[in-house]
């Protein structure tokens, strides 16, 4: 099950999956309170959180992250596509973000693409500023 959630919910997997050698208020953004927060559960337990950012015709989905014994099980990519289709029911029609290198293949799965042939770095990971387009 799908479902919208708090901040507040999302930052335990965010830093068990994403940031686990950071503090655990090193996920924890200001920009949480703009965001449309989603978790996907099975049984109770949630297993992947993403987090959605719309402003105005554009939305950026961030801090995705899946449960480490539960990846690469599809529930990933069943939020990802919930979330794409809740943004463009807000009226987005270019979506992107900040994707860690070694995902742009599983993003570009879904339609994003890369904006720049070159990755840049941020906090010792390197990263693709992807995008699409919405209909
Ligand atoms: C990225 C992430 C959120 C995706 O969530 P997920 O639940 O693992 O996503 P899925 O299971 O749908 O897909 C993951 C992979 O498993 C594959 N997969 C999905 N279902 C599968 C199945 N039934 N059998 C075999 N492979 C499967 C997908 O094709 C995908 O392959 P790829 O990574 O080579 O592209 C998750 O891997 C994660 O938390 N990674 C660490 C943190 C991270 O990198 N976050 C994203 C930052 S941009």
């Amino acid at each position: 099950m799908i479902k919208q959630i708090s901040k507040e919910d999302t930052w335990e997997l965010r830093h068990l999956v994403l940031w686990p050698d950071k503090d655990p208020s090193f996920v924890q953004m200001k920009e949480d309170d703009d965001g449309i927060h989603f978790g996907l559960y099975e049984r109770d337990e949630l297993i992947s959180v993403l987090s959605l950012f719309v402003n105005g015709t554009d939305a950026q989905f961030r801090k995705f992250a899946t449960l480490p014994s539960e990846q690469g099980k599809g529930y990933g990519s069943l939020l990802l596509h919930h979330v794409l289709l809740e943004a463009a029911s807000l009226g987005a029609t270019r979506i992107w973000c900040n994707a860690r290198a070694n995902k742009a293949g599983f993003y570009e799965r879904f339609g994003l693409r890369k904006t720049t042939e070159e990755p840049f770095e941020k906090n010792g990971v390197l990263f693709f500023v992807m995008e699409m387009r919405l209909l």
